[in-house]
């Protein structure tokens, strides 16, 4: 094994990891070898992502404040002369073998299949930078140290961003890292979704130890890139995030998102016509509630909008959404308007060590997606007040897209086992099946971890 590992590891994951993630990724070089013979290697790696704070706020160009996770998904590479892409999974039953030829414009497989992440990053790569080589693949996801999936914790984006990566590398492409989030946003787009830049930016521009607080509003430099402003927070010591995972992903809703990204659409519409320049929900932050609310409609639909002289089909742009969705603009827009405060209020409340203010603003965050956003649900429910009576649990939300998921909890050190002993018999006994719960720790944004032979 070569002499730098220790360094990189402990770089990437912290001195306590190294040992495990060197057997790790010891064992994914074993794979690459059986799945592809002797020869040269290359670790890229993108981590999962915790979103501490500012939910559906990215795709109104709003605040957020994620850190990347210590669970991650490794890509084994080795580049290729022509333009395929082979790519298998060391989790073979699950993800079946895939192969497809880069282009600017890649046949997506069947709608949920593995490999159509790889494939929008290679198509969106390929039309910004021209024709591109491929790479033998084979990736590392599986429990424990994978990302989790399904758990709003950004998995598929960690597939993306790693494929991105691993194409940047073997093109030996120039982009700065906030360009390449940028980029693996649109790219995600390809799966049908209409998510925002929070993963992505999380996971390549995040470091271990911190929160990024960003900014989703971009500005246009001298070059026509737009770029995002970003600043660390550091995460308080004497205190731990823990993540539970209610292993419940209502998929009879994914249309849902889509709907509130429309929602958040029309209501800037419906804003624009009383506030001049509004084009997102963002422009009107620095408004006072109470100026906004009386023009955003309780209840309303693509029919009324119309009547009332909005251009529906120009704000939703490519979103489809069914005429008779009943769209809730005043609470969507409430929900986005007081989650921007929260967001600051929280980077302020972390860089100044009020732990306790930090817990108060979770709930306030959790409320506010169950009432007015209306992205969670019954057995995230459970689970969260399970983790609230707990002793030392400073406050807790639905993290990620909704309707399942994970929820965070802020708790002070030291209660994190009666925390687990409370709360998964409870949970079981209420859902059926155990929560997986674990401590939260964060590593290095996602980028080439090792080269090496195997
Ligand atoms: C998903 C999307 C993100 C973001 C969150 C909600 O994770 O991928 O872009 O919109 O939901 O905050």
């Amino acid at each position: 094994m070569a002499s730098g590992w220790t360094e990189r590891l402990a770089e990437i994951y912290g001195e306590e990891a190294v040992e495990v993630q060197r057997a790790r990724y010891e064992e994914a070089l074993d794979a690459f070898h059986d799945a592809y013979g002797p020869g040269p290697v290359v670790i890229c790696r993108c981590p999962g992502r915790v979103n501490l704070i500012g939910e559906h706020t990215d795709y109104n160009q709003g605040f957020c404040l994620p850190a990347p996770l210590d669970r991650d998904i490794l890509l084994l590479i080795r580049p290729r002369a022509d333009h395929e892409v082979s790519l298998a999974n060391i989790e073979a039953e699950r993800f079946p073998p895939q192969r497809f030829t880069l282009s600017e414009a890649i046949p997506p497989a069947a709608p949920g299949d593995w490999g159509n992440y790889t494939r929008g990053a290679g198509q969106k790569l390929w039309q910004l930078f021209g024709p591109l080589r491929g790479f033998d693949g084979l990736v590392v996801g599986r429990p424990p140290h994978g990302v989790p999936r399904g758990a709003g914790v950004s998995s598929s984006t960690a597939l993306t961003v790693a494929s991105a990566i691993a194409l940047v590398y073997v093109n030996s492409l120039d982009v700065p890292a906030d360009r390449l989030a940028h980029i693996c946003s649109e790219a995600e787009w390809y799966v049908g979704t209409r998510g925002g830049i929070l993963d992505q930016f999380a996971t390549i521009l995040g470091r271990q130890g911190h929160a990024l607080f960003l900014d989703c509003r971009p500005e246009v430099d001298e070059e026509g890139y737009q770029r995002f402003h970003t600043e660390l927070v550091p995460l308080l010591d004497g205190y731990s995030l823990i993540l539970a995972d209610s292993r419940v992903h209502h998929t009879h809703t994914t249309g849902g998102y889509n709907v509130r990204v429309a929602e958040c659409r029309l209501g800037a519409a419906c804003l624009a016509s009383h506030f001049p320049d509004v084009r997102t929900l963002r422009d009107v932050q620095h408004l006072p509630w109470t100026e906004l609310a009386p023009h955003l409609p309780e209840e309303t639909t693509l029919d009324e909008l119309t009547a009332m002289g909005i251009d529906v089909a120009e704000w939703l742009g490519d979103l489809q959404i069914s005429r008779d969705t009943r769209l809730k603009l005043r609470a969507r827009c409430r929900h986005v308007h007081s989650e921007n405060q929260r967001v600051l209020d929280s980077v302020a409340a972390w860089r100044r060590g009020d732990a306790d203010a930090v817990g108060r603003l979770l709930n306030a965050s959790h409320e506010s997606l169950r009432d007015d956003y209306e992205v969670s649900c019954s057995e995230i429910e459970v689970l969260r007040d399970l983790l609230l009576s707990v002793d030392g649990v400073l406050g807790a939300r639905i993290v990620g897209g909704g309707w399942g998921g994970c929820v965070v909890a802020l708790v002070e050190a030291g209660c994190e086992d009666i925390l687990f002993d409370r709360v998964t018999p409870g949970y079981e006994k209420a859902t059926g099946h155990p929560p997986d719960l674990f401590a939260c720790k964060t590593s290095a944004g996602a980028g080439v971890a090792i080269e090496t032979e195997c």
